[in-house]
């Protein structure tokens, strides 16, 4: 297979950084970016003799998204790029109604809007080609809700929704979008997310069961994969000529799913049971 010319958001740590290496090291040329500058040295320092280069570019800042569209377009001589892998992101923990409206609009700045921007600047050159892949990092929360989690995931329900119009939209074009659902992966997003349970829960009455996040994550911690389960779906999707629409990351978090396929008031019932949250938190108020 030709090398592929690869733009990967949010590089600088975790998924991203992984898929980075791992591509470059496969013999692909890799534009890896992100915002922090010293985490982007390390990173091109760790990468020293493999085709990959790093460039700044926080998804949340336009001027940032046209300097690096300029150098790429400069390194590349116009060519562009074959695939856009859209990686940025963060998630967030905490009652749905506790977390204010700044940071609601905050997480969906970066997962969503911040997504669409990067996508606007770097498809127009591949729909000229006629060829090149979008690949939206979206998450097995972009299928299923899940309490405590609820504004992190309708931000992935948003970009499953936006990937699922624009796979029509740009298939004329030769431009093939994919989403990829990992599903609890090892990296710093627990930590990040993590950041503002405390704001969004202390004080409010969802307190209590805010408590019991730390044990269920635990839980969910035993079971995690680390980012290479990702970057080899990645790998796959960029070396088949005709990828799916979805992939899930690592497969067997597709279980994770039949969730979808029972009686909503049982699935509620499922997750209330495995989150711990079985609990009336009003004296007059049955939680079944
Ligand atoms: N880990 C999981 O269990 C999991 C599961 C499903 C989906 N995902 C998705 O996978 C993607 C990668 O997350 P991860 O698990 O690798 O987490 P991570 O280790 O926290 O990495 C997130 C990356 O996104 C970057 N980023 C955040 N905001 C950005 C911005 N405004 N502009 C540019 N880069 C930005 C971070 O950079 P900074 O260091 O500068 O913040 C970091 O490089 C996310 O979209 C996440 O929603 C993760």
């Amino acid at each position: 297979m030709r090398q592929q010319v690869v733009l990967i958001t949010g590089a600088t740590a975790g998924i991203g950084r992984d898929a980075a290496l791992r591509l470059a090291r496969a013999g692909h040329r890799v534009f890896a970016t992100g915002r922090k500058k010293e985490a982007l040295q390390e990173l091109q320092a760790a990468a020293a003799g493999l085709p990959l280069e790093t460039l700044v570019l926080d998804v949340n800042d336009g001027a940032t998204i046209d300097a690096a569209k300029t150098e790429l377009d400069y390194q590349t001589n116009g060519y562009g790029i074959d695939v856009l892998i859209n990686n940025a992101g963060y998630g967030q923990i905490g009652p749905v109604l506790g977390v204010s409206d700044e940071r609601v609009r905050a997480q969906y700045e970066t997962n969503v809007f911040g997504l669409l921007s990067v996508t606007r600047a770097f498809t127009p050159a591949m729909m000229s080609r006629g060829a090149g892949r979008i690949i939206n990092i979206s998450s097995v929360g972009g299928r299923i809700s899940s309490p405590f989690m609820g504004v992190y995931t309708s931000t992935k329900f948003a970009l499953e929704s936006l990937s699922d119009a624009m796979r029509v939209e740009l298939a004329p074009f030769g431009v093939k979008v994919i989403v990829v659902e990992p599903g609890y992966i090892r990296t710093n997003f627990t930590g990040t997310a993590l950041d503002s349970l405390g704001a969004a829960s202390v004080g409010t009455p969802w307190e209590a069961m805010a408590g019991r996040v730390d044990s269920v994550l635990a839980r969910f911690e035993a079971t995690a994969s680390e980012p290479e389960a990702v970057t080899r779906v990645l790998e796959r999707i960029i070396a088949s000529s005709s990828p799916r629409a979805r992939y899930i990351a690592p497969w067997w978090n597709v279980f994770g799913l039949a969730v979808l396929w029972v009686p909503t008031r049982l699935a509620d019932q499922l997750i209330r049971m495995a989150m711990g949250l079985n609990v009336a938190a009003h004296p007059q108020t049955s939680a079944t």
